[in-house]
């Protein structure tokens, strides 16, 4: 059982984080340069750190990591200032509850609002300080209590002291890079590999923005404290993942039981009978918790109820904390799939910056896009990159197969969520069995994504993590892409076939672009791929193989004349494709036409 994983007895000590990190963390030039140099944040120098074990502390699994941030969460507040330098004031007053550990700063609504983030060394100063707080009159303001606070001004001059040794953790923690910025310090790498890995150290989320997605889940639980004591909003996807980028959103998975099982005492609580699982009930009881976010939550604002959907949720946005927020109250798997994903990119430290790079490509192409509809999500992209870096074509692989994860597991890995998915795999690397010897560097390796993609038969084939074999698809979506924990769904169910072409097509595009990198213009390397839309590829039949390719490109950009001719023939090659696509479609249809025509002419025959 889950609870079996989390109860793992876990020295805090290990996970503690340096302190007196950079404390002025302006994204300029210099500091992007200084990130490109070190994984600046602590999450993700951590993780790179872990994936090399040369961190005495060893990995930590990813429930693990959860634990610990959400014990840092509940011995935090929250505190709306005037500025930054109020922490000195704010640090007095908290002192006088207990021991201040740590004091973050960051701004939100367009750096006008400043915020300290205030961690105790125990939950139960916490509650005291909580205990203390005041409310503003019932007539202005719904008087709530959860982590977020203001300081008001004392209204004379201080009387507290202040000790003038206490410094900032981390100031200005949740700035988002400016593209322009990430572009210049690209600019400035020697190499596409050093461009991939600068990409990943410059956009990873960071300390302060993943404590901002545990204060976000825990304002949700302190919320419901009174009648569901034991309530876990547990963030999952991307923000704990870690293939989370600055600014992405927060998915939460609200259990209202907590990961309380049933005990051993005989009294019981009285409660409402639930008769299974009723979509209808359980849609009302997520339109509550909408109304409960809207009316009473500070901060939680432009709340909207998806209740229609396959998984209900509830879609706000939290401005203290400057989050985007999709709050459902379904199973575990999602949380799974994040522990699942979490350990394949602490295998190799590759991966990561490895994702980052395509889905930063994806989104700039036009391939992925925020809002959903019949585009590949991040999600696919990144089961797509890790299927990848499975296949034997790699000699050898850099991942191993999800079966492997299956067959390493031991007696504490085991999980099953209440609908009966199975969830068992290893947690723990270092108890991994599987070591690889591939040493290609990042740029070989995004040179052989695009390639590997370019001729796979989506046709045919389904990508599957669980064997290191692509299979027969068991439909006929355009893109099939198995889901390892529930193998009968298709998590890119949603893909078109005009997506699915569009992909290959900019696949074939980034091909070419990354094997004609002879002369550097500015915009290089893999900024280049990200520019792609304005260019043009040659056709496949211009590209037969990779050799070939690669002749074939460099010749096209020796002759300034062949390059003006190939461009003509590469349009023309396009709008081929387009043609084929649309006499292929139609084709389908016609066929689809007559197969039915077909079936009831034998029917109306018997
Ligand atoms: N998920 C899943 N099966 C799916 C879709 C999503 O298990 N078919 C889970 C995955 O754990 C995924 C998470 O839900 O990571 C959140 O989905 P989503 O927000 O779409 O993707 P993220 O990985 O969070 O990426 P993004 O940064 O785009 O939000
Ligand atoms: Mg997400």
């Amino acid at each position: 059982m889950l609870t079996n994983v989390v109860g793992r007895i876990f020295l805090l000590k290990n996970f503690r984080f340096s302190q007196n990190l950079n404390s002025n963390i302006n994204p300029n030039l210099s500091l992007l340069r200084k990130w490109r140099n070190s994984a600046n944040t602590v999450f993700s120098r951590r993780i790179s750190l872990e994936a090399k074990k040369a961190d005495q502390d060893g990995f930590v699994p990813f429930l693990e990591m959860m634990r610990c941030r959400r014990s840092e969460a509940s011995k935090s507040v929250l505190v709306q200032v005037q500025s930054a330098q109020s922490y000195k004031e704010l640090h007095s007053y908290c002192s006088t509850f207990g021991t201040v550990n740590n004091i973050f700063h960051y701004t939100a609504g367009g750096e006008q609002l400043h915020f300290l983030i205030v961690e105790f060394s125990k939950e139960s100063e916490v509650q005291q300080l909580l205990t203390y707080s005041s409310h503003v009159n019932d007539f202005e303001g719904i008087p709530v209590q959860t982590n977020f606070l203001w300081f008001k001004a004392s209204g004379r001059k201080s009387k507290l002291k202040q000790s003038k040794s206490i410094k900032l953790d981390i100031e200005n923690g949740n700035c988002i890079p400016k593209e322009e910025d990430i572009r210049e310090a690209l600019r400035s790498c020697n190499n596409i590999s050093e461009q991939i890995s600068t990409l990943h150290n410059i956009t990873t989320l960071n300390e302060v923005a993943t404590r901002l997605r545990f204060l976000t889940a825990r304002q949700v639980e302190m919320c419901l404290l009174g009648l569901f004591p034991n309530a876990i909003a547990y963030p999952f996807g991307s923000s704990v993942n870690g293939f989370g980028k600055m600014g992405c959103d927060l998915d939460l998975v609200l259990r209202l039981a907590g990961d309380k099982i049933s005990g051993e005492s005989r009294l019981v609580f009285h409660s409402k009978a639930l008769n299974g699982y009723d979509r209808s009930i359980s849609q009302r009881h997520m339109e509550v918790m909408g109304d409960l976010l809207q009316f009473f939550l500070p901060g939680c604002t432009q709340i909207r109820k998806i209740l229609q959907a396959r998984v209900p949720i509830i879609k706000y946005y939290q401005q203290l904390t400057d989050v985007e927020c999709d709050l459902s109250m379904s199973n575990m798997s999602g949380v799974c799939m994040s522990d699942l994903l979490y350990m394949f990119g602490s295998i190799d430290e590759r991966v990561r910056p490895l994702v980052f790079t395509i889905r930063k490509w994806a989104k700039e192409v036009g391939l992925t896009n925020s809002s959903p509809g019949r585009w590949i999500t991040n999600f696919s992209m990144t089961l797509l990159v890790l299927a990848f870096l499975q296949q034997p074509d790699n000699c050898p692989p850099i991942l191993p197969t999800f079966n492997t994860l299956i067959k390493n597991a031991g007696s504490k890995d085991k999980f099953v969520t209440e609908d009966g998915i199975n969830c068992t795999f290893l947690r723990d690397i270092e108890k991994l069995k599987y070591k690889t010897t591939n040493t290609d560097n990042l740029e070989s390796l995004l040179k052989q994504f695009c390639e590997f993609y370019s001729s796979f038969d989506f046709s045919t084939k389904a990508v599957c993590l669980n064997e290191a074999v692509s299979i027969t698809k068991p439909e006929h979506s355009p893109l099939y892409i198995v889901n390892p924990l529930e193998r009968g769904l298709n998590v890119s169910k949603n893909v078109s076939l005009e997506e699915l072409e569009k992909f290959k097509y900019e696949l074939r595009n980034a091909t070419w672009i990354l094997e004609s990198q002879e002369k550097k213009t500015s915009n290089w390397g893999i900024l280049e791929m990200f520019e792609s839309k304005r260019k043009v590829y040659p056709s496949n039949s211009v590209i037969p193989s990779k050799q070939g390719r690669l002749m074939e490109v460099s010749k096209l950009f020796d002759d300034t004349e062949q390059t003006q001719e190939s461009v003509i023939i590469k349009n023309e090659n396009v709008e081929k494709e387009i043609q084929q696509i649309r006499t292929d479609t139609n084709q389908r249809i016609r066929n689809i036409g007559n197969n039915i025509r077909k079936v009831s002419r034998q029917k109306s025959r018997r």
